[in-house]
């Protein structure tokens, strides 16, 4: 794992944004996996202001989102669904038949998440993974306890994210209980993975994923297992790294 500690979120959006305005800009077929989160918003603000400003061309792009509430539609504000458009999709130029986000209202469950899996195989596989990190280690909406090999499914939120996540819902009760979610396994597939978190709240899900063991437990410490992996942080996110003045040492000194 790359682990680089920055100064603000925002100085790890612009890291990460230039990136994927990279693969972009180089690639026939490019294939993000996106995520949704607070974390996540000022990456695609910068998205949107290379698309704006700097001709960032996502005409050709194809995206696969990693998780979506279990009940919410799409034009339920607090979908995932809703937080993309808003956020990303509304503002860019990707075109709607190459974008992919688990269909929270679908009545048969597996075959959705079947077909999702599919069509990850037939776009050729996800090239850079975006991903936020929950309090409690979660990536995507897999919790403490997801298998490592887990492909597209439906699990059950824990109490503490269905907390974490009532602060967007008027109700907190409105705040579902079942999501569709990439797997451990189906993330771990992509060819590169983009990790953000900010703030104190994630600063013991950084420490476990980062130095912990690999373990179910902590779901994102299988990126452990991953060959390609950005760990982008801001101070208080690394506050608990034990190891973080080799990580700033290796980055100042990039052979
Ligand atoms: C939700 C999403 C995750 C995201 C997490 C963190 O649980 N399913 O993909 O990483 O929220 O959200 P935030 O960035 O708002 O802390």
């Amino acid at each position: 794992m790359e682990i680089i500690i920055l100064p603000s979120l925002r100085d790890a959006a612009v890291l990460g944004a230039r990136r994927i305005a990279s693969h972009v800009r180089s690639h026939a077929r490019p294939v993000l996996g996106l995520a949704t989160g607070s974390t996540v918003i000022p990456l695609y603000d910068e998205l949107i202001r290379l698309h704006r400003e700097e001709g960032l061309d996502f005409s050709h792009v194809t995206t696969f989102n990693l998780d979506e509430y279990v009940g919410l539609s799409a034009d339920h504000a607090q979908s995932y669904h809703a937080f993309m458009r808003d956020r990303l999709f509304s503002h860019v130029n990707i075109a709607a038949e190459r974008i992919h986000i688990p269909d929270g209202m679908t009545g048969d469950i597996p075959a959705c998440c079947e077909a999702f899996e599919s069509a990850i195989r037939e776009a050729g596989g996800i090239d850079i993974q975006i991903l936020g990190i929950g309090s409690d280690g979660h990536i995507g909406f897999n919790e403490p306890g997801s298998s490592l090999a887990s492909r597209t499914r439906i699990k059950t939120l824990t109490r503490r994210t269905r907390n974490d996540n009532a602060r967007f819902f008027a109700d907190p009760a409105e705040v579902p209980h079942h999501v569709i979610t990439m797997g451990v396994g189906t993330i771990l597939d992509a060819r590169e993975v983009l990790l953000f978190a900010a703030g104190e709240s994630k600063a013991d899900a950084i420490a476990a994923t980062v130095e912990g063991p690999v373990t179910a437990s902590v779901p994102a410490s299988a990126l452990q297992l991953h060959r390609t992996v950005k760990v982008f942080v801001d101070e208080p996110a690394a506050s608990r790294l034990e190891r973080a003045e080799y990580y700033r040492w290796v980055y100042d000194n990039k052979p």
